[in-house]
C-alpha cells in the first residue's frame, strides 16, 4: 500500500470545530479521521446502489410469546440460506428477545429480506445496519 501526502486549505473556523470534533471521538492525530471520513462517504456512496455487495446486521426485539413468530422468522432465515450467514439471540428480559441476523447479498436483497422479518407480527423494533463490501481495501 503506498501512501501519498496531501494538503488541503480549510477555514480556520471549520478547522477548529474538526479538530473538537476528533478529539471528542478520541482521534490521536487529524490523518486518520480524514481517512475514516473518507471511507465512510465511500460506503455511503456505495449503499445507494441496490446491486452493490454488502453485510447487514438485522437487530429485531420480539415478544417470544407471541405465537409461531419465531418459527416463522426461521423459516424465512431456513428459506434463504445463501444469504444468511449467522444469527445469534439474546434473552432481553422476561418477555423480550433480540435477534441479531447477519445477511450478505446484494443491498437490495439484505433489504427485503430485512423488511420481511420486521412485517412479521409481533416484531416490535427493527434496525439494518449495512457495511459495503464492494471493495475490499478500505
Ligand atoms: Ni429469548
Amino acid at each position: 500500500m503506498s501512501i501519498e501526502r496531501i494538503g488541503i486549505s480549510i477555514e480556520k473556523s471549520l478547522l477548529d470545530a474538526f479538530d473538537k470534533l476528533i478529539d471528542s471521538k478520541g482521534y490521536q492525530n487529524r490523518s486518520e479521521a480524514v481517512r475514516d471520513l473518507i471511507r465512510e462517504k465511500i460506503d455511503y456512496e456505495e449503499l445507494a446502489d441496490p446491486a452493490a455487495q454488502a453485510v447487514g446486521g438485522v437487530f429485531l426485539v420480539y415478544d417470544h410469546h407471541h405465537t409461531s413468530l419465531s418459527e416463522r422468522l426461521l423459516k424465512l432465515q431456513h428459506n434463504h440460506l445463501i444469504h444468511v450467514i449467522t444469527s445469534t439471540h439474546i434473552h432481553l428480559d422476561h418477555h423480550n428477545c433480540l435477534e441479531i441476523i447477519i445477511l450478505r447479498g446484494h443491498v437490495c436483497e439484505i433489504q427485503k429480506l430485512a423488511d420481511s422479518m420486521s412485517a412479521l407480527k409481533g416484531v416490535k423494533l427493527s434496525r439494518v445496519n449495512l457495511i459495503s463490501t464492494d471493495e475490499s481495501e478500505h
